[in-house]
């Protein structure tokens, strides 16, 4: 590998600069050359494509969002594009590519390597929905901000006695709302992969609850599920309690990454650049048990990935 080309995908997550950083050091360290592509797939099909030098990556590491941009490309499913996207890597003499993105950006990948590019995938979402790895770049930074958040909320809604809905990012996938339901100590987590929406048991534990003295009640509701709003008129209207919805939307995509967003992110990113030089190619890296580890993309996308089901049960004794 001569040049590694670099891209972030899909939407953004705070530790997306620490990976592109460790990428572009971590390669000039091993005395490649190293090409940044802006806006993610549609920026290479349009060549936005810059060297990088190690000054590039210069007071990044703190930096919520993408310094390269990214975008959601849908051309890139037909094989015309895949195929135009490999020529110019070739034209640009990029060898090797890091793609940070989730599971939409990794098939991209997993096409430019059967047409001659070794690509490596990051796991770089909020959601936490890649089923290879335990970790991706930029949920802790997300779940500390939607916590802080609903911790907000939940002052408000003590003094005024009121039920909160607050809706969490997540697509369909309920990690973050699942990990605010445990971090906020929710009275009820709605979470698209379990929850058999029955409205009629949120009612009969907002007034139970009431009754027993509680003072707010705030129900985490993921964006899977969503319908917040309507939600809390109907939830007013049966409780005959104040009831506010809060949508925290894509606030919970900002910020200065956490201290483990940076130094995994950093970690995954090196460890990219080592595994092209080793010549490997149609790769993930992921993390589990505590081990960085890296898997086929094919393998990678096949797999299923399930709420941790022990979560899931605390959540819910927790908040009684
Ligand atoms: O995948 C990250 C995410 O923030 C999801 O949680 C959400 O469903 C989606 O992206 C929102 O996408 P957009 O920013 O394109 O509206």
């Amino acid at each position: 590998i001569k040049c590694i080309g670099v891209l972030t995908s899909g939407g953004d997550a705070p530790g997306m600069n620490a990976a592109i950083r460790a990428v572009v050091r971590k390669a000039l360290a091993a005395g490649r050359q190293v090409k940044g592509i802006h806006r993610g797939y549609a920026g290479l099909l349009n060549e936005e494509i810059v060297e990088m030098n190690a000054h590039s990556v210069s007071d990044i590491i703190g930096k919520g969002g993408t310094i390269l941009q990214t975008a959601r490309c849908l051309e890139f499913a037909q094989e015309e594009y895949q195929k135009k996207a490999a020529d110019i890597c070739k034209k640009h003499g990029i060898d090797g590519l890091v793609v940070i993105g989730g599971d939409g950006s990794f098939k991209g990948a997993q096409k430019l390597a059967a047409h001659g590019i070794n690509t490596i995938g990051l796991p770089g979402t909020i959601d936490l929905d890649i089923s290879c790895t335990e970790y991706t770049i930029g949920f802790d930074t997300a779940v500390n901000t939607a916590m802080e958040a609903i911790d907000k909320v939940r002052d408000t809604s003590t003094s005024h006695e009121r039920c909160s809905i607050i809706e969490v990012m997540g697509r369909g996938a309920g990690y973050i709302a699942l990990w605010c339901g445990i971090a906020n100590g929710a009275e009820d987590v709605l979470l698209p992969e379990i929850y058999n929406y029955d409205e009629q048991s949120i009612v009969d534990h907002i007034i139970a609850d009431r009754r027993r003295g509680k003072q707010h009640h705030i129900i985490v509701n993921a964006e899977g599920i969503g319908h917040s709003m309507s939600m809390a008129k109907r939830i007013e209207a049966a409780t005959g309690i104040e009831t506010r919805a809060t949508i925290l939307g894509h606030m919970q995509r900002g910020g200065s990454p956490t201290a483990k967003d940076r130094v995994y992110a950093s970690t995954m990113g090196a460890m990219a650049v080592d595994l092209l030089c080793e010549g490997r190619t149609n790769r993930v890296v992921g993390y589990n048990h505590g081990e960085f580890q890296d898997f086929d993309i094919d393998e990678a996308l096949a797999m299923n990935k399930d709420l941790d089901k022990y979560q899931v049960e605390i959540c819910r004794v927790l908040s009684n």
